[in-house]
């Protein structure tokens, strides 16, 4: 770590500020501090520096602390200045701090643990977005909606189903998360510049006063691997491409008068009076594109470094706290959006059969009556193009009458009951009908919700 020690010979220049990361460091500060006294602990404990040292030491990082990140002296890093301060307040044998280490092991060892406490913030704010989509959906096991695929009517679903859709994919996000968690927490602290030291340290000691689970134990992996940074920040962009999804379909279901965001989650404009836009879930939409580059900076920043430590990584770090940030805001913003929303019930089921959405449910009715489904498809097909001619005075059921005719050669109500056929009409009657598991009928969505609330409550 020659910087430190050469520091007379390297102290200025015109790349100073180029170099030093010291501003962006305050992210770490408090972890540095941790660091420090853990590490400072166990060198008194293994009798490599004197306890009354030690103590001296121990003391001068108080009083960095209660001084502040912005108070300290001018460093190429906070680890660095920290020890420069050190020295200022106790005299050369603060330099004892930095025996048996490198600022190599004692940067990983401080992104990993303030990273650890951002990913954990992160993971509650998804938990409490799976909150607010089970509440939604526990409120609306009955309420009918249109439900779309390539934006066009598809079937009639529940808003219940709609919510539990999303709270699944937020479950995986979350277990991504917890996933990434349990590798950041691993302590890389003794690795030293990378090679290890002649010292008797002792790593599992100072792992465990900073509450690291285990060590990273190869030394130059310790100081040389950012891969947790990397599943972290995709773990994180995985959780922004949900929240994308979620917030476009609030803001198509605003613009049709299905959903009312509250007050509190919308904004107007500086010129119409009247308009209210869910700006907020536009912001979360475009997250999503953050998220996306802060991944691809961070990957190609990584790809292709040699082994072992690099001043590359310096400028890696950066793209995880920006992406972490950004993420659980954006989570916590959508949980918000969604438990303040007003679903429009009136609104939502007047749509849900438009477009001939329950068509599906009236091909799989033939085919349960002993039509091959591709005869019943073709039928239903054919009764829908009729339905689509604009002048038409003809009513669903008519219509599908009239297609049979064209298909088979006896008359529909030979081969179904005419009654079944407008029950199949209806989205209320076609969304209870399909109770397959994992499907949109009320009882099926409550044991869905029963699983999800489950996990929701081991998580
Ligand atoms: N500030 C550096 C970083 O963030 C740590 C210092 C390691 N510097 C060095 N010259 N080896 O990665």
């Amino acid at each position: 770590d020659e910087g430190v020690v050469r520091r007379d010979r390297f102290s200025g220049g015109p790349a100073r500020s180029f170099l030093s990361s010291l501003a962006a460091d305050e992210r770490i500060f408090e972890a540095d501090l941790e660091v420090d006294r853990a590490h400072v602990v166990m060198l008194a404990e293994q009798g490599i520096v004197d306890d009354d040292v030690a103590g001296e030491i121990l003391t001068a990082l108080d009083a960095i602390e209660v001084d502040g990140h912005g108070s300290l002296p001018d460093g190429e890093d906070v680890h660095e200045a920290i020890e420069t301060g050190v020295i200022e307040r106790i005299g050369a044998d603060g330099g004892k701090m930095h025996t048996a280490r490198s600022r190599n092991d004692e940067v990983a060892a401080c992104i990993r643990y303030r990273l650890r406490e951002d990913v954990l913030a992160a993971i509650e704010a998804t938990l409490a977005l799976r909150e607010a989509l089970l509440e939604t959906a526990t409120e609306h096991t009955e309420t009918i909606m249109p439900g779309y695929t390539h934006l066009q009517p598809a079937q009639p679903t529940t808003v219940a189903h709609w919510a539990c859709s999303y709270e699944s994919a937020v479950r995986r996000d979350t277990e991504r998360l917890l996933d990434a968690h349990e590798r950041i927490n691993e302590s890389p602290l003794g690795a030293a510049a990378f090679a290890g030291t002649t010292f008797d340290i002792d790593r599992e000691r100072t792992a465990e006063l900073l509450g690291f689970e285990g060590v990273v134990e190869n030394s130059m992996d310790a100081s040389s691997s950012r891969d947790f940074l990397l599943e972290t920040t995709q773990a994180l962009s995985t959780h922004a491409t949900t929240l994308s999804g979620l917030a476009e379909d609030v803001i198509v279901f605003a613009n049709r008068g299905f959903v009312s965001l509250s007050d509190d989650y919308s904004s107007t404009s500086s010129i119409m009076p009247q308009k209210k836009n869910p700006d907020t879930l536009e912001l979360v939409r475009a997250v999503a594109g953050d998220a996306a580059g802060e991944v691809q900076g961070l990957t190609t920043t990584l790809k292709g470094l040699p082994r072992a430590y690099n001043r590359d990584l310096q400028r890696a770090t950066p793209h995880a706290w920006e992406t972490v940030d950004a993420v659980a805001e954006a989570s916590s913003v959508a949980a918000g959006a969604v438990a303040t929303a007003e679903w429009n019930d009136a609104a939502l089921a007047a749509e849900a059969g438009d477009g001939f959405s329950t068509a599906t449910g009236v091909a799989d009715l033939l085919a349960a009556n002993g039509l091959p489904f591709r005869t019943a498809h073709e039928i239903v097909a054919s009764a829908a193009e009729r339905l689509e001619d604009a002048d038409t005075e003809e009513s669903d059921l008519d219509a599908i009458a009239a297609a049979a005719g064209t298909v088979l050669e006896e008359p529909l109500e030979s081969v179904v009951d005419l009654e079944a056929v407008e029950a199949a009409l209806d989205p209320v009657e076609s969304v209870a009908s399909r109770n397959s598991r994992g499907g949109p009928a009320p009882d099926e969505v409550e044991s869905q919700l029963a699983g999800a609330r489950e996990d929701l409550t081991a998580d």
